[in-house]
């Protein structure tokens, strides 16, 4: 199976971040051009698949502006004649500090999260579906979590947001069936990136995490990237309205002897 993006245009969101990062240049490396969208840091993925020898090019975007949305995916479609691949994987959570059960949950915490992690999937992808019509093996990737189906305690706003991304992304495998347009989802159990991976090493909850995931580690950025060219690929060509965890087993069962 040799996958490959040749000439394909695949927009990311939150390109700039950890697993953002890992996606663009994997899709680079297979033959894409690639749409690094980000609010900040952009430049450093474009930088890396440039050096690499593959294509990209940076896009300020705020996704949870939908005038913002529609104008980087129209420059996006003027830059490369259409949208093949929309991967909308920007996303932020609480950190420990801010993890409250819902009644003492930062109110303006929730509103921020559902922006950027539900609100921020709906602008982009309306923005992006006109422009991927009619191309053939277009498709979306939205980014879950597992708390998307199982939730976490103390984190109500992102586990609302990212369950919502997920039958929000099957209704529109049901619509968008009609315009030839999968939609898919992924859903990352734990992921090491800078930003966690200080995280746990910092804390010792590290090793309490790990012996509730049956492999007992955390995944990387790739473990997630080789997921999302799978599903973006001619390969999953029959499939859409599917969840995809890539978690190492952690929301199958319980990884217990009782
Ligand atoms: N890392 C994990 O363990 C993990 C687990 C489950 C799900 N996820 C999901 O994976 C996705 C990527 O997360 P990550 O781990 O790479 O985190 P990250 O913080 O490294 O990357 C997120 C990126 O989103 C960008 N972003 C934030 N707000 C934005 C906005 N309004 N508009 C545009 N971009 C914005 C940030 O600048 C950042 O570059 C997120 O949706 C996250 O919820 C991550």
């Amino acid at each position: 199976m040799d996958i490959r993006f040749e000439d394909k245009v695949v927009v990311i969101t939150g390109a700039g971040g950890g697993i953002g990062n890992a996606m663009a240049r994997g899709f680079a490396a297979d033959g894409a051009i690639v749409a690094v969208c980000d609010i900040k840091g952009g430049d450093k993925t474009v930088e890396e698949i440039v050096a690499a020898g593959g294509r990209a090019k940076e896009y300020i975007l705020d996704v949870t502006d939908i005038d913002c949305a529609h104008r980087i995916m129209g420059d996006i479609a003027r830059d490369f004649g259409g949208i093949d691949v929309m991967i909308n994987n920007a996303g932020i959570n609480v950190g420990p500090d801010k993890r409250q059960f819902t009644d003492e949950f930062d109110d303006e915490w929730w509103d921020k999260i559902l922006d950027v992690d539900l609100n921020g999937v709906y602008n982009c992808t309306k923005a992006a579906v006109p422009y991927m019509k009619g191309r053939e093996g277009s498709n979306i990737i939205n980014i879950s979590s597992v708390v998307g189906m199982v939730p976490f305690r103390r984190q109500c706003a992102f586990n609302a947001a990212k369950a919502g991304v997920i039958n929000f992304s099957k209704a529109m495998a049901l619509e968008f069936a009609e315009y030839g347009i999968r939609v898919n989802v992924i859903a990352p159990g734990s992921v090491c990136i800078p930003v966690t991976q200080t995280l746990w090493t910092k804390n010792t909850a590290l090793e309490g995490l790990l012996s509730h995931i049956p492999q007992h580690r955390q995944g990387s950025t790739e473990d997630i990237s080789y997921a999302a060219r799978f599903l973006a690929s001619e390969f999953a060509s029959y499939i859409t309205g599917t969840v995809l965890n890539v978690d190492g087993g952690w929301i199958c069962g319980y990884a217990r002897d009782f």
